[in-house]
Protein backbone atom coordinates (compact mmCIF):
# COMPACT_ATOMS: atom_id res chain seq x y z
CA UNK A 1 0.00 0.00 0.00
CA UNK A 2 1.28 3.28 -0.26
CA UNK A 3 1.19 6.09 2.24
CA UNK A 4 1.81 9.93 1.66
CA UNK A 5 5.68 11.05 1.32
CA UNK A 6 5.63 13.00 4.56
CA UNK A 7 4.74 9.41 5.84
CA UNK A 8 7.53 8.08 3.88
CA UNK A 9 10.00 10.98 5.36
CA UNK A 10 8.75 10.73 8.71
CA UNK A 11 9.47 6.95 8.72
CA UNK A 12 12.67 6.99 7.48
CA UNK A 13 13.66 9.38 10.19
CA UNK A 14 12.62 7.49 12.92
CA UNK A 15 14.34 4.53 11.83
CA UNK A 16 17.19 5.91 12.67
CA UNK A 17 16.36 7.46 15.78
CA UNK A 18 15.47 3.94 17.54
CA UNK A 19 17.67 1.08 18.27
CA UNK A 20 15.50 -1.12 17.09
CA UNK A 21 12.58 -1.35 13.98
CA UNK A 22 10.10 -2.26 17.17
CA UNK A 23 10.50 0.67 18.42
CA UNK A 24 9.07 2.82 15.89
CA UNK A 25 6.15 0.83 15.92
CA UNK A 26 3.50 3.08 18.22
CA UNK A 27 4.39 6.42 16.25
CA UNK A 28 4.28 4.60 13.03
CA UNK A 29 0.76 3.44 13.91
CA UNK A 30 -0.14 7.04 15.34
CA UNK A 31 0.92 8.66 11.79
CA UNK A 32 -0.82 5.73 9.30
CA UNK A 33 -4.07 6.50 11.35
CA UNK A 34 -3.62 10.45 11.01
CA UNK A 35 -3.18 9.30 7.33
CA UNK A 36 -5.97 6.86 6.44
CA UNK A 37 -8.39 7.45 9.36
CA UNK A 38 -8.24 3.92 11.05
CA UNK A 39 -5.73 1.31 11.37
CA UNK A 40 -7.41 -1.24 8.72
CA UNK A 41 -6.37 -4.84 8.37
CA UNK A 42 -4.05 -3.75 4.77
CA UNK A 43 -2.74 -0.78 7.29
CA UNK A 44 -1.81 -3.49 9.50
CA UNK A 45 -0.23 -5.78 7.10
CA UNK A 46 2.11 -3.08 5.24
CA UNK A 47 3.66 -1.80 8.69
CA UNK A 48 4.06 -5.19 10.28
CA UNK A 49 6.15 -6.11 7.23
CA UNK A 50 8.12 -3.25 7.48
CA UNK A 51 8.81 -3.81 10.57
CA UNK A 52 9.37 -7.45 10.96
CA UNK A 53 6.74 -8.32 13.23
CA UNK A 54 3.63 -10.54 12.42
CA UNK A 55 0.14 -9.03 12.43
CA UNK A 56 -0.53 -10.38 15.92
CA UNK A 57 2.34 -8.40 17.11
CA UNK A 58 0.71 -5.32 15.70
CA UNK A 59 -2.74 -5.97 16.81
CA UNK A 60 -1.48 -6.85 20.34
CA UNK A 61 -0.45 -3.38 20.38
CA UNK A 62 -3.14 -1.78 19.52
CA UNK A 63 -5.38 -3.57 21.92
CA UNK A 64 -3.24 -1.92 24.46
CA UNK A 65 -3.57 1.83 23.28
CA UNK A 66 -6.99 3.16 23.55
CA UNK A 67 -6.05 6.20 21.15
CA UNK A 68 -5.35 3.56 18.26
CA UNK A 69 -8.42 2.03 16.12
CA UNK A 70 -9.18 -0.56 13.54
CA UNK A 71 -12.31 0.94 12.93
CA UNK A 72 -13.54 4.77 11.26
CA UNK A 73 -14.16 7.53 13.95
CA UNK A 74 -16.25 10.23 12.97
CA UNK A 75 -14.71 13.44 10.81
CA UNK A 76 -14.44 14.74 14.30
CA UNK A 77 -13.56 12.44 16.92
CA UNK A 78 -14.66 13.69 20.31
CA UNK A 79 -13.06 12.28 23.26
CA UNK A 80 -13.98 13.31 26.73
CA UNK A 81 -11.79 13.20 29.78
CA UNK A 82 -13.14 11.51 32.92
CA UNK A 83 -10.30 10.90 34.67
CA UNK A 84 -9.53 12.30 38.44
CA UNK A 85 -9.37 15.95 37.97
CA UNK A 86 -12.18 15.86 35.02
CA UNK A 87 -14.32 13.52 37.03
CA UNK A 88 -14.53 15.64 40.16
CA UNK A 89 -14.78 18.98 38.18
CA UNK A 90 -18.03 17.55 36.39
CA UNK A 91 -16.28 15.25 33.96
CA UNK A 92 -19.18 12.97 33.26
CA UNK A 93 -21.87 15.26 33.09
CA UNK A 94 -19.37 16.49 30.18
CA UNK A 95 -19.83 13.40 28.83
CA UNK A 96 -23.17 12.93 29.23
CA UNK A 97 -24.13 16.03 27.51
CA UNK A 98 -22.14 14.67 24.67
CA UNK A 99 -24.23 11.34 25.00
CA UNK A 100 -27.06 13.11 24.74
CA UNK A 101 -26.11 15.91 22.11
CA UNK A 102 -24.47 13.60 19.52
CA UNK A 103 -27.37 10.60 20.37
CA UNK A 104 -24.41 8.33 20.73
CA UNK A 105 -22.01 6.32 22.77
CA UNK A 106 -18.67 5.35 23.80
CA UNK A 107 -16.76 4.78 20.71
CA UNK A 108 -19.98 5.53 18.31
CA UNK A 109 -20.35 7.17 15.01
CA UNK A 110 -23.05 9.64 14.50
CA UNK A 111 -25.32 8.24 11.67
CA UNK A 112 -23.51 10.93 8.94
CA UNK A 113 -20.24 10.21 9.99
CA UNK A 114 -19.59 13.76 11.17
CA UNK A 115 -18.77 12.76 15.49
CA UNK A 116 -17.47 9.68 17.56
CA UNK A 117 -16.98 10.20 20.90
CA UNK A 118 -14.90 8.50 23.09
CA UNK A 119 -14.58 8.26 26.86
CA UNK A 120 -10.97 9.09 27.73
CA UNK A 121 -8.29 8.78 30.19
CA UNK A 122 -6.12 11.64 30.97
CA UNK A 123 -5.58 14.00 28.03
CA UNK A 124 -3.31 16.49 29.88
CA UNK A 125 -5.32 19.06 30.60
CA UNK A 126 -6.03 18.48 34.23
CA UNK A 127 -5.64 22.00 35.33
CA UNK A 128 -8.51 23.38 33.05
CA UNK A 129 -10.46 20.36 33.79
CA UNK A 130 -12.74 19.27 32.99
CA UNK A 131 -11.90 18.78 29.54
CA UNK A 132 -11.76 17.02 26.11
CA UNK A 133 -10.17 16.72 22.75
CA UNK A 134 -11.48 17.11 19.33
CA UNK A 135 -8.98 15.15 16.79
CA UNK A 136 -6.01 17.49 18.06
CA UNK A 137 -7.67 20.58 19.30
CA UNK A 138 -7.86 20.87 22.79
CA UNK A 139 -11.16 22.56 24.53
CA UNK A 140 -11.08 22.62 28.53
CA UNK A 141 -13.12 24.66 31.71
CA UNK A 142 -15.32 22.73 29.83
CA UNK A 143 -19.43 23.40 31.02
CA UNK A 144 -22.75 22.22 28.96
CA UNK A 145 -23.08 25.40 26.84
CA UNK A 146 -19.20 25.63 26.17
CA UNK A 147 -19.79 21.79 24.94
CA UNK A 148 -22.95 23.31 22.59
CA UNK A 149 -20.44 25.83 21.73
CA UNK A 150 -18.18 23.53 20.35
CA UNK A 151 -20.03 20.94 18.75
CA UNK A 152 -21.84 23.57 16.29
CA UNK A 153 -18.57 25.24 15.53
CA UNK A 154 -17.79 21.92 14.14
CA UNK A 155 -21.27 20.52 12.42
CA UNK A 156 -20.44 23.85 10.52
CA UNK A 157 -16.91 23.05 9.07
CA UNK A 158 -15.41 25.65 11.03
CA UNK A 159 -13.41 23.50 13.49
CA UNK A 160 -10.01 21.56 13.00
CA UNK A 161 -11.01 18.58 10.67
CA UNK A 162 -7.23 16.97 11.04
CA UNK A 163 -7.77 13.76 12.78
S1 LIG B 1 -7.72 14.27 34.41
FE1 LIG B 1 -8.72 15.11 32.69
S2 LIG B 1 -7.13 16.07 31.64
FE2 LIG B 1 -6.12 15.13 33.28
Amino acid sequence: MRFSDQFEQRFSEMLNHYPTKRSVLVPTLLYAQDEVGHLSDEVIAEIAGRLELTDLDVRNVISYYSMLRTKPAGKYNVQVCTNIACMLRGGYDILGHCKEKLGIGHKEVTPDGLFSLEEVECIGACCWAPAMQVNYDFHDNLTTVKVDEIIETYRKGQGKDVK
